[in-house]
């Protein structure tokens, strides 16, 4: 199964995808793409031996639609069965969406359905909670709001700024993401079915 990835940053959930497709895994990354041709990720992608593209959704201005059959174009060089949204910061419309349906991954910074959107880790903070972390699910048209297929979660510790919440919430991304893709790729690969009535916390 071929994977592609999307970036818009420095890409450290991409390395770790990439690192964890490898030897007995049943898909390989084909592509990382972002939206900013100055992503960091695009020079590690490209020091890992990994395709990149890149398509600058600004020259598009508010075209969202423009900026998607660019997307799906570019795309369609490296043929993904799976797209992983990874650190992607832009939202995709419904269209996009359904075309990828069910075969489209995103990883978000909170325990969803808490915190859905932006700022999460200072939202946690701000509402007193003694745990945050990170959620892996299955790309619907309405923002992070598609079935999970895995969670990790992460203790608040009292001094905790929204930066020192990030990192820890970081690190269980890392391995958050890999697992719960090589369970994807083995159920996808093995025929079995995804739908969000089966997905279950696997990870
Ligand atoms: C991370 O905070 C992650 O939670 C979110 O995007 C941020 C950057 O990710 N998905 P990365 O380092 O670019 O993978």
């Amino acid at each position: 199964l071929r994977v592609g990835i999307l970036i818009s940053g420095g890409g450290s959930n991409m390395v770790k995808l990439v690192q964890s497709m490898t030897g007995s895994h049943p898909a390989r990354p084909c592509v990382v793409l972002s939206n900013r041709p100055d992503a960091g990720g695009l020079d590690v992608a490209r020091s890992m031996g990994i395709p990149t593209e890149a398509v600058d959704h600004r020259p598009f201005g508010g075209d969202r639609i423009a900026f998607e059959d660019e997307l799906t174009r570019r795309l369609s060089y490296y043929s993904p069965d799976i797209l992983c949204l990874a650190g992607f910061m832009r939202v995709l419309s419904e269209r996009f969406v359904q075309q990828w349906d069910g075969r489209m991954l995103n990883i978000h910074p909170s325990l969803l359905p808490k915190y859905k959107g932006l700022d999460t880790h200072a939202r946690a903070l701000a509402s007193g909670d003694s745990t945050a972390g990170c959620s892996v699910h299955l790309v619907t048209p309405a923002l992070d709001d598609g079935p999970i297929l895995g969670q990790a979660t992460v203790p608040i510790h009292p001094e905790d700024t929204a930066q020192s919440l990030a990192a820890r919430v970081l690190v269980e991304e890392h391995r958050l993401y890999p697992q719960v893709l090589s369970e994807f790729v083995s159920r996808l690969a093995a025929g079995l079915p995804i739908a969000p009535a089966d997905a279950t916390n696997y990870a």
